[in-house]
């Protein structure tokens, strides 16, 4: 049997999860076209010119606040690497036809080349961080400190997206996943404008493309997940955007608390280590400019999601307008990038 996204209420995760015999099944065609223009759309991050991010070409700070903004950034592409590789491994553990396996798998490897172009940016700027890196002044030790909190964090949000699927039907996660692609394609879309470097540009401008791409499926698996939602299952989706908004705000808001715990002076460091990498030509974005293509982002997206039967959350941080969502404190994220 074939299950294309339609939840089964009568079982949850059963013991018959298993990846074998498989399938060859196609039934979402939109699915199968984002999986084949992977492969056209290909593209190799170690030609890109990192010469230009030679520790020499930079003074102190603005070497570390690069470094800082990428390792922010690759929180993100971890969590993306995570969380659609679980997907990729439980959606053939369900046996879900076959091109909606394979691209949660070429996401997957997509979100590893995101990350990759994070630690080449490190690596070049500021040798092991910041894995491995001993700070040299107070500005440093901030940024470090900064990451680290936001890796502890990031703990806390992987615990809670794998016992998600202990207890929300997996139709449910998945029809989750695009909200946070709307997010990634909207910052690097913006960002590819604004960088004043060449490295920075080139990995923007591909990575814009698979999120793009990434957008296309994921909007793909709502529509099959939502086919056979009820309404309180839509709600739940309305939720989960408002989560994925929370969870999205340290790189596209400011952090919120209802979810980052994060010490006291971390928007601070945090907006200092923005502004410093900005003006090194990162092309960071303003509060005011994440504000803005955040809510467009959405707004373009509205007609689409609605028309499912999914209304869009209330998110007046960016004037976005929709159901007044409340998420509680350590309520789990099960969200992604
Ligand atoms: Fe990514
Ligand atoms: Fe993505």
């Amino acid at each position: 049997m074939v299950r294309m996204p339609s939840p089964d209420k009568s079982k949850g995760p059963s013991t018959s999860l298993n990846i074998f015999p498989g399938n060859w099944t196609i039934k979402t065609q939109q699915m199968l076209k984002a999986f084949e223009l992977s492969f056209s759309q290909n593209w190799n991050p170690t030609q890109f010119p990192w010469d230009e991010l030679d520790a020499k070409n930079f003074d102190p700070k603005p070497r570390i606040a690069q470094a800082y903004w990428m390792a922010k950034l690759a929180l993100f592409e971890k969590s993306g690497i995570g969380a659609f590789g679980f997907g990729a491994v439980r959606a053939a553990e369900l046996n879900y036809e076959d091109p909606t396996k394979k691209m949660l798998a070429s996401i997957t490897y997509d979100e590893c080349r995101h990350d990759e172009v994070c630690r080449r940016a490190c690596e070049k700027l500021c040798p092991n961080f910041p894995y491995g890196y001993k700070p040299q002044s107070d500005f440093e030790k901030d940024a470090i400190k900064g990451i680290e909190s936001l890796y502890e964090e990031g703990k806390r949000y992987w615990s809670g997206f794998v016992k998600a699927w202990d207890t929300l039907p997996p139709e449910m996660i998945f029809a989750g996943f695009f909200f946070a692609e709307i997010g990634a394609e909207t910052i690097f879309n913006a960002m590819r404008q604004t960088s004043k470097l060449e490295i920075y540009r080139q990995a923007f401008q591909n990575i814009t493309r698979d999120e793009t791409r990434h957008l296309v499926a994921t909007m793909a698996l709502l529509r099959a997940m939502a086919e056979n939602f009820d309404i309180e299952q839509k709600l739940r989706i309305t939720r989960q955007m408002k989560q994925g908004f929370i969870f999205l705000s340290p790189l596209l808001y400011r952090p919120k608390p209802d979810f980052w715990r994060l010490p006291s002076d971390f928007d601070r460091i945090d907006q200092e280590m923005e502004n410093i990498a900005r003006d090194a030509g990162l092309g960071v974005l303003t509060l005011e400019e994440k504000v803005k293509f955040w809510r467009e982002a959405i707004e373009k997206k509205r007609g689409e999601v609605e028309e499912m039967g999914i209304e869009i959350p209330a998110i007046p941080e960016i004037g976005v307008e929709g159901v007044d969502v409340q998420v509680k404190k350590n309520e789990t994220i099960a969200t992604t990038f």
